[in-house]
């Protein structure tokens, strides 16, 4: 899987330093080409010696020693890195990381890389969850690099809990999935909708859905990890946002995705529109908090929601439309018409009422219709692998 990649692997000063050997070894073992960046302290724990004989190349740990070869050295590895991994990451590495601070070999070459960089933290649990290392690597997160999370268990300094360096073979798996997703939509700019849309009726009352957001969420994820350029523009759902959006905008009424949609939809090549947008609002919003009153029924009067997909498609110009639609009948018939209708490259379709399909899962089952009449069914899998598959999709499409 790593055949061919140049991975630098940055070793910082924690227990697990040790692990990172295992590591190495299991690195070369996929094809990879790994150089070793260690921090003084890293040197406390291990010897460089470990790294250079598991690495077979030499270890560089300081700015200023007499370099192997005459390139800036720090530049050099940044510049040629495919992968760029700080394992183990201590709450110190990541603060200065998210400081942008620049003061050893390790930070220096982290700050100079554009490679996808993967953190992996391992420390003391209450270090971990302080919430200044919380922030930290939240702020990471949102500047696009890449966390894997710590797992639980006995700590080395005695404690047990959330904090543990994960077994190399865990680290492996991850690296595998980051790297061999293509960047095929590089410089691509993508605006995905998701969750629901909520209308209010009073101030404590609002009509809604049972979206969850899941699958746009995965969607605008996977179009990040593709080198898009993303927009994503959320209804109220539980979900955080992936990493490296270009924007992240939250709405809660249709008429406010609406007219977010429509500002940025000049500025996109693809729109993905996951939203499950209410049809209706109340017609009248009530200022105060409706009492029950005496009345054994009340009368809610609805109006229509515009149709946004629909005025995409009647704007479209260079713009590729994916539209969603959730189904529990007449599947194919209402699909065929939604994507005449709204001037679709191609529908998404569930059928809400299969097991393993719908709201609030992480698996889908969809059918894809497509604007020259084809269909194509994929079968059960997770929204992240789904996601994968529309983009693919749209890739082949845009080539076309
Ligand atoms: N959609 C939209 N604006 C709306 C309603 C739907 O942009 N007011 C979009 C959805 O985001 C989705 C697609 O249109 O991509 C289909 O949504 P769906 O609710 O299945 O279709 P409707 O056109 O609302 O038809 P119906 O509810 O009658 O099935």
């Amino acid at each position: 899987m790593l055949q061919g990649k140049f991975v630098v692997l940055g070793v910082t000063g924690s227990i697990a330093a040790y692990k990172a050997a295992e590591l190495v070894r299991l690195l070369k073992k996929a094809g990879a080409e790994v150089h070793v960046v260690m921090t003084s302290s890293a040197r406390e724990f291990v010897t460089p010696l470990t790294f250079q004989v598991l690495s077979g190349n030499p270890v560089v740990t300081d700015m200023f020693e007499k370099p192997v070869r005459w390139e800036v050295e720090h530049v050099s590895l940044a510049d040629r890195a495919d992968l760029f991994l700080i394992a183990p990451a201590t709450a110190n590495i990541i603060a200065k990381m998210a400081a942008g601070i620049a003061d050893d070999m390790l930070t220096s070459s982290v700050l100079a890389t554009r490679a996808k960089v993967l953190v992996v933290p391992a420390m003391n649990v209450n270090m971990y969850l302080n919430p200044i290392t919380q922030e930290n690597l939240s702020y990471l997160k949102e500047k696009g690099f890449y966390v894997m999370e710590p797992d639980e268990g006995p700590l080395a300094c005695g404690y047990s809990g959330k904090g543990r360096f994960p077994e190399p073979e865990k680290i492996l798996k991850f690296i595998e999935k980051l790297v061999g997703v293509s960047r095929d939509l590089n410089n691509k700019k993508i605006l995905i909708t998701a969750g629901p849309t909520r209308e209010p009726i009073d101030p404590v009352r609002f009509i809604s859905n049972r979206s969850s957001g899941k699958m746009g969420y995965a969607l605008a994820e996977a179009a990040v990890e593709r080198g898009g350029e993303v927009i994503l523009i959320s209804g109220p759902t539980s979900l955080q946002p992936p990493p490296g959006l270009y924007k992240y905008i939250r709405i809660n009424t249709a008429l406010e995705m609406r007219e977010k949609v429509l500002e940025y939809y000049g500025w996109c090549d693809v729109v993905i529109k996951a939203a499950a947008v209410s049809d209706f609002r109340p017609k009248n919003y009530v200022e105060h908090k409706i009492k029950k009153g005496d009345s054994a029924s009340m009368f809610l009067e609805l109006e229509k929601n515009p149709d946004i997909l629909r005025e995409l498609g009647e704007r479209k110009q260079k713009q590729f439309l994916v539209g969603f639609a959730a189904e529990t009948d007449e599947i194919e018939e209402n699909a065929v018409e939604k994507l005449r209708k709204k001037n679709l490259d191609l529908i998404v379709v569930n059928d809400v009422t299969a097991e393993g399909a719908g709201f609030d899962v992480d698996t889908n089952i969809v059918k894809i219709y497509y604007k020259n009449g084809s269909a194509e069914e994929i079968p059960k899998m997770t929204k992240k692998e789904l996601a994968h598959v529309i983009l693919d999709r749209v890739v082949n499409l845009l080539k076309n």
